[in-house]
Parts: structure tokens; sequence; C-alpha cells
């Protein structure tokens, strides 16, 4: 069979998949003694690392061998460097002359958990599959319960297919399984329609909304590595230049392709330097959460509240929405005072329901209705401002 050699490597910002090496051993041991593994992937808790080696220098490598089980490590960049976070996997591949079908497994370790790895390894492994390999159809099992793979593979453009009973396992149990299926686009044919989106320019002439530009990577890598950045938001730990270039030129463009994450540049009119960024993240019909980070340069200016003014407009007015829902990490009142001078309501306060980098935290929630006053619905009763 066709397959490529041991230096295969695929990569997608800060992530890339290779095969393992024998020197992999101790991070694939700790792979299998990571606890959710073990849980619902039926990992071998108790492997040593001679084990590790002795299944990458054999199974692992007859896989790829004969090409039914193509095994890779997820490797992520990391501010200590390049390091192992986990394994991707296409099991049971069974290639044929018109394409062909195989299973998606993945594990991660807690360092590849909560920071995107796990959907740039399944990016990159179903890039491959259809690609490289051709093939037409690729599966997911799933413990029924085991929401985040679920969850995962549905991000990842995976569609339940069926509930089966006894086809998951957890515990060392049988149990209920879902079986998630994903399909290989139609090959496009030579008149394929210009599918690029245009991002529009809103503007009230104190900041202008726009489509982020290649320009803007560099204020970009500082207002992601901003210390509030990174305490209060879900930016990538260790924000490098090839991470924005990576969010300007793929994410936030398939993210307006398909209409889920709308994300818009918040610029300088004068000087089109980048303030910020604002999206709208559209998960089910009529409403959208909002997703906003400022530069420290940009705080406290009035721009992050004019540009989410404009973002309201365009959602309620041109996307026709019914609700905005503001969602902020528990104590964030930099954030919640600016939903509140919006008009947002204080809907409450959920515990463990903000996925902090791997850690369950608090979140507020609040939300603004098409109709809703957008001024300040109730008296601030949270602390006073800091002096800036
Ligand atoms: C959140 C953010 C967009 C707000 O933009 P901003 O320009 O700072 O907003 P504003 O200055 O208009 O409003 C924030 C208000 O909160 C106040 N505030 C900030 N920190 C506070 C704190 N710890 N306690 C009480 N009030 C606080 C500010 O003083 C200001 O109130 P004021 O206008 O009465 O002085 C911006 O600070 C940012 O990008 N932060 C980092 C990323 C982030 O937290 N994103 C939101 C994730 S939900």
């Amino acid at each position: 069979m066709d397959l490529p050699t041991p230096a295969l490597r695929l990569a997608a910002g800060p992530t890339a998949l290779r095969r393992f090496t024998a020197g992999d051993a101790a991070e694939f041991a700790a792979i299998h003694h990571d606890p959710l593994n073990v849980k619902w992937a039926g990992a071998d808790a108790g492997m040593s690392a001679e084990r590790a080696a002795a299944l990458i220098q054999g199974p692992v490598d007859d896989g790829w061998d004969d090409g039914s089980l193509l095994r890779f490590a997820i490797v992520e960049r990391l501010d200590a460097g390049e390091q192992v976070v986990g394994t991707i996997s296409l099991q049971d591949v069974r290639r044929t002359p018109g394409g062909g079908a195989a299973s998606v497994g993945i594990k991660l370790l807690a360092a590849g958990r909560g920071r995107g790895s796990g959907q740039r390894a399944v990016g990159l492994a179903c890039d491959y599959a259809f690609g490289t390999l051709g093939l037409e159809v690729l599966h997911w099992r799933a413990t029924v319960g085991n929401a985040p793979s679920r969850a995962l593979a549905e991000r990842c453009g995976f569609t339940l297919a069926a509930e089966i009973p006894g086809f998951g396992h957890v515990d060392g149990q049988v149990a209920s399984g879902w079986l998630l299926v994903r399909e290989a686009e139609p090959r496009p044919g030579p008149a394929e329609l210009d599918t690029r989106t245009v991002v529009p320019r809103l503007g009230d002439g104190s900041v202008v909304l726009r489509a982020l530009q290649a320009a803007d990577a560099a204020q970009l890598v500082a207002n992601c590595t901003n210390a509030e950045a990174v305490r209060w938001t879900t930016v990538p730990l260790g924000y490098t230049r090839d991470h924005a270039d990576h969010f300007i030129n793929t994410i936030t463009p398939d993210g307006w392709r398909s209409r889920k994450t709308l994300t818009f540049a918040v610029a300088d009119p004068a000087s089109n330097r980048l303030l910020g960024t604002v999206d709208l993240q559209c998960k089910h019909p009529g409403a959208a959460a909002v997703g906003i980070n400022f530069g420290e340069h940009a705080r406290g200016t009035g721009a992050a509240e004019d540009a989410v003014r404009l973002l309201a407009d365009y959602a309620f007015n041109q996307l026709n929405l019914s609700y905005l829902h503001w969602s902020a990490l528990v104590p964030n009142w930099g954030s919640r005072k600016l939903a509140w001078k919006l008009g947002f309501t204080f809907e409450g306060q959920i515990r463990g329901q903000f996925n902090d980098r791997g850690t369950p935290a608090d979140r507020w929630i609040l939300s603004l209705a098409a109709n809703d006053p957008r001024t300040p619905q109730t008296p601030w009763d949270g602390p006073a401002a800091p002096r800036r």
C-alpha cells in the first residue's frame, strides 16, 4: 500500500501530527495513564515506558506498514517547546478503489485539553483521511455520557448517526455507544463557485468593524498575550505570530464561511490600527454569544462599548437575531460592567460551567433581547471602578 514514510508531518498552527518514535515512550505511557482515557477509552493505566516503546516499535509501526491502523502523535508548541499532548488514530482503515472508510480515535493528555489541540488534530487527521487517503467516510465512536468526546466530534463536522446498545464501554463495563459520521465533501467541479466570504464593514465614526488583515498580526499577538486576555478568555497560551496568522487566514474565514463564528477586527478609523476583536458565536438559530478581547491600549477609551453597539445593531438588524448572550468568567468585572452599560440583563452565575483551560470555573451569563433598551437596566451593584 502506498503510505507515507515516518517523516510524515501534518501541521495546523501550533499543532502537528507525526508518527511516534521510541523516544516518545514516556509520553505514550502517560497518555494511557490519564484517568479520563482509562475511563472512556479503555486505556492501559498500568502501561510502563518499556511496554510503550515495545508497542510503538511493534503494533504501532505494523499498523502503518499494513495500512489498517494509522496512529499519530499530537504535538503542540507550548511555552516549554514542542510536546506530545495526545494521540489520534485512523483505525480499521478500509480502502477501496472508490474511497473507503475508517474510524477516528483520540486520547489527549491534560496539557492538550482546552486549548484547541484536539480540534486542530481532528481537522488534520480528517484532511489526511479524505485528502491524501481519499476515504469517503469517517466514523467516531463515543460512549454515551462522554459529552466532551461527542462535542469535539460535532465541532469537527461529525453528526450523530445512531445510539447503539453495547457499542461503548466505561470503566471496563459495556455501555451504550454513540456512532457519529463525517462524510467527505463532494470534490469541487471545474466551475466551482467562489465561496470566499465578504466581511461587512461597519462604522460609527469612532471605530470601524472590518475583516482581520495580515497587517493586524503583530497587534493581535500583543492583545492575545496580554495578562488580562490570558486570565479571562480562552485564547491559546503562548500566543505567537503563527497563531495570529492561522487565526487571520484560516479560522476567521472558516467561521464566516460556515456562519458559525463571525469575527470582526475593531480598528481605529483614522490609523486603521487594530484595537481588538469582537465576534458572534452563532450556536443556534436566532441567538448568538458575544466574544470580545481588546488590547490594553484600547481599554477604557469607550471603543469597546462602541464596537459592541455596532455589533449588536448588526446582529439584530442585519442578521435578525432575537437574543445576544454575554458570558464572562467570574469575577471579570470589567467585562460584566461593559455588558451592563450596553443594557444586558444579568441572568445568573453558573457554577463550574466555564472551561478555564481544563478546570471548571464559574460563569456569569447576561442577555440582551432585540427590543431591549441599550442602556443599563438596573443601578450598578458591582464594585467601584478601579483607578486607571
Ligand atoms: C472586557 C473588555 C472588552 C472591556 O473593555 P473596556 O474598554 O475595558 O471597557 P470599559 O472601560 O468601557 O468598561 C469597563 C468598566 O469596568 C470597570 N472595571 C474594570 N475592571 C474592574 C474591576 N476589577 N472591578 C470593577 N470595575 C472594573 C472599568 O473601570 C469600566 O468602568 P467605568 O467605565 O465606569 O470606569 C476589555 O477590558 C478587555 O478586552 N479585557 C480583556 C479580555 C476580556 O476580559 N474579555 C471579555 C471576556 S468575557
